[in-house]
């Protein structure tokens, strides 16, 4: 359908209105009602700011304010006639104050333009992601505490090239983890404070001849400050880069995390069990649990990657200030942080849920040869050989033990001597994997008591 009659926010000039494909390429509403509150949050602190500038009349702006409070109860109640003639949320709302409160309404817009308002209601929204993104990492982190704590000796494998290495604690596994998300936790924490300047008084570009208080419009939505040169104010997303950029390195933890769990999960591995309110059924096989979840935590990174390169697309090459492309970084935005907060809670909640089979772990802890790295490092400490000539030496025992079908401790010490001639009983001790996890108790490392205090010391820095 085209309009016949130009638009009535900015069609002063045109004398017809939009065709429909133009009305369709060009409205944002559809999506960007999502920022509704925030919206409705920076007029409030506009028109407050105007009034005590005696920029407006105090009855303008008390007409104002409440006004727009009516207009967000309209949304929040599902009431609210969202028009795509009116493009966004920002032409939406001022139209239906107009229809609520009259003239005044014409006032709100007075030294400031959709550019420096969209600029601000995005950062509040986005800063909202920072904080749900600090605390979903904050209860993932606390789960993995849990598990950590549990099973600071319990014994497994630890893999390199996905090839058994050397036993490590599931403690110390899980804490691995908790290092990933707390960095994640960190970057959250570091975008949000460079990103808390206000936009809002940076007008269309050049800033406004009206005697505006920017310092007080920043500091009634919460920012630092106002941000101090409005040509960066109104064309700045790098917050939202930013939050894109955080949450896909976390998704990345996220699934490679969730690559382990559905790993571990199988049959023919055993480490974990996954509770069924977070694991499904086959509608065919019958016996079949399957890791739903964690298998879309894997794959999570795709689209929120996919996000952080889609709006670096969009932004690279934009002259300054504002051009229309910058509508493009909403949706991007949004669904990168509905499924961001989505991926953090299931895997919350996998993590709480998840049982770890000890048997298997400490029976796949011994095999494969995982403490061969223990008998070079005996042979250098106790027969005070070169560590390149102990590696050879346990390499050749390896060799006999598989070729004997049997792991390193069933060797006899007879065989054991065929290696080198001043081996001894001792031997056996490293060989076992308790006291392998045991002596790795350099700082960081999977002894039980390294993994406790580093329990600790997270619990001390998350609460
Ligand atoms: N809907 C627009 C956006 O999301 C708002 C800003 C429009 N500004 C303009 N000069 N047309 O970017």
């Amino acid at each position: 359908m085209t309009d016949t009659t130009s638009n009535k926010m900015w069609g002063g000039r045109f004398a017809a209105g939009p065709d429909a494909i133009m009305e369709a390429i060009n409205a944002s509403i559809s999506f960007d009602q999502r920022m509704a509150a925030q919206d409705i949050a920076g007029s409030r602190a506009h028109a407050a700011m105007l009034a005590t500038q005696n920029i407006i009349t105090d009855s303008d702006a008390d007409a104002i304010g409440k006004g727009l409070l009516t207009v967000l109860s309209e949304i929040q109640s599902g009431t609210f006639q969202f028009s795509a003639a009116l493009e966004d949320i920002h032409m939406n709302v001022e139209a239906r104050l107009k229809e609520v409160i009259g003239e005044p309404a014409g006032r709100l817009h007075t030294g400031r333009s959709r550019n420096d308002q969209v600029a601000t209601d995005f950062k509040l929204w986005v800063r909202d992601q920072f904080d749900a993104a600090e605390s979903g990492l904050l209860a993932l982190i606390q789960a993995l505490l849990g598990q950590a704590e549990a099973g600071a000796a319990w014994v497994m494998p630890g893999f390199t090239h996905l090839q058994t290495a050397q036993p490590v604690t599931w403690g110390h596994h899980m804490m691995a983890y908790v290092e990933m998300f707390g960095r994640d936790l960190s970057r959250m924490r570091d975008a949000r404070a460079r990103m808390n300047e206000c936009p809002l008084g940076a007008a269309a570009l050049a800033g406004t001849s009206f005697p505006i208080d920017r310092d007080m419009t920043a500091h009634a939505l919460g920012f630092d400050r106002p941000s101090a040169n409005s040509l960066d104010a109104v064309s700045d997303r790098d917050f939202a880069l930013d939050f894109l950029g955080s949450a896909s390195i976390c998704a990345m933890h996220l699934s490679r995390f969730a690559e382990e769990l559905v790993i571990w999960s199988s049959a023919q591995f055993r480490f974990v069990t996954l509770s069924d309110r977070f694991s499904t059924g086959s509608s065919i096989m019958p016996q079949k649990k399957n890791p739903d979840a964690a298998e879309l935590i894997r794959a999570k990174i795709g689209r929120i990657m996919g996000a952080n390169v889609a709006l670096m697309m969009v932004m690279k090459g934009l002259p300054l200030a504002y051009s229309k492309d910058m509508q493009e970084d909403k949706e991007q935005v949004f669904d990168a942080a509905d499924n961001l907060m989505l991926a953090l809670a299931a895997m919350e909640g996998m993590v709480k849920d998840m049982s770890a089979n000890r048997e298997s772990l400490a029976a796949a802890a011994g095999s494969g040869f995982s403490t061969a790295t223990d008998l070079a490092d005996w042979l250098v400490r106790v027969l005070g050989l070169p560590f390149r000539d102990a590696h050879h030496i346990t390499g050749s025992l390896v060799a006999l033990a598989e070729k004997n079908g049997c792991d390193l401790p069933d060797l006899t010490l007879e065989q054991m001597k065929t290696a080198h001639d001043g081996i001894t009983n001792d031997v056996f001790d490293v060989l076992g994997v308790e006291n392998s996890v045991n002596s790795r108790m350099s700082y960081g490392g999977t002894a039980p008591e390294q993994v406790r205090a580093q329990v600790t010391r997270w619990k001390g820095i998350v609460g």
